[in-house]
């Protein structure tokens, strides 16, 4: 079984997620890692650990429905069970979401469905949220909406700063994203009707892992 992450930074939940391949946490490659910037930090650890790598530049494309068509084929191309992003930083559109509907699963940094988009480690302090987190959700065209599998919370101290915070909720992350990407692999969670099912029910909340 093989995965495909997507990138366009850092790439620290994708080399988590390659180590929890490689440590048989996570039973399936990480196979193809793609990356929408010729500069992500990611591909070069990609590169040096023999992950077949490829970038479809956006800037490259003169729309979001042909820059999305080429994604589509890179990816189609090496047939993954499951496309991870991992940090990726385009908004995808709805025909790309619904054709990989199902298998297109990504990590965001807050606990959804509070604070969707960018800075959410700022509007969790801004906001005096106890609780902060991150979140795994099947991907919808809609922006951080799609179905939640899963959250991990940690706890929001009163001398946090969006650094400190980051860096808590970012080892978090580099946890869930395996445990629940295993658990997909495993058919105990399912896409079904727009809804998450998890060992064959509906799910009525989000896992907590
Ligand atoms: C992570 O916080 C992820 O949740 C968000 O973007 C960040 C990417 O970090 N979507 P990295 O590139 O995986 O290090």
């Amino acid at each position: 079984m093989t995965i495909t992450v997507l990138i366009s930074g850092r790439g620290s939940n994708m080399c988590a997620l390659h180590e929890a391949s490689l440590s048989g946490q996570l039973s399936a490659d990480i196979s193809h890692v793609i990356a929408n910037k010729p500069d992500a930090a990611g591909l070069q650890y990609a590169r040096s650990h023999n992950i077949k790598t490829t970038v479809v530049d956006h800037t490259e494309y003169s729309s979001r429905d042909e820059f999305d068509q080429q994604l589509l084929g890179t990816i189609e191309s090496s047939s993954p069970r499951l496309i991870l992003l991992a940090g990726f930083m385009r908004k995808l559109t709805e025909a790309f979401t619904q054709h990989f509907e199902s298998r297109l699963i990504n990590i965001h940094p807050s606990l959804l469905p509070r604070h969707t988009g960018l800075n959410t480690h700022e509007k969790a302090i801004l906001a005096g949220d106890r609780w902060h987190g991150c979140s795994v959700h099947f991907v919808t065209a809609e922006l951080d909406a799609g179905p939640i599998i899963a959250r991990s919370v940690v706890n929001v101290e009163k001398d946090d700063t969006q650094e400190s915070l980051a860096a808590r909720v970012l080892t978090k992350e580099h946890q869930l994203y395996w445990r629940v990407a295993q658990l997909y692999l495993e058919n105990a969670i399912r896409w079904q009707d727009g809804h998450v099912e998890y060992c064959g029910k509906r799910l009525a909340y989000p896992l907590t892992l």
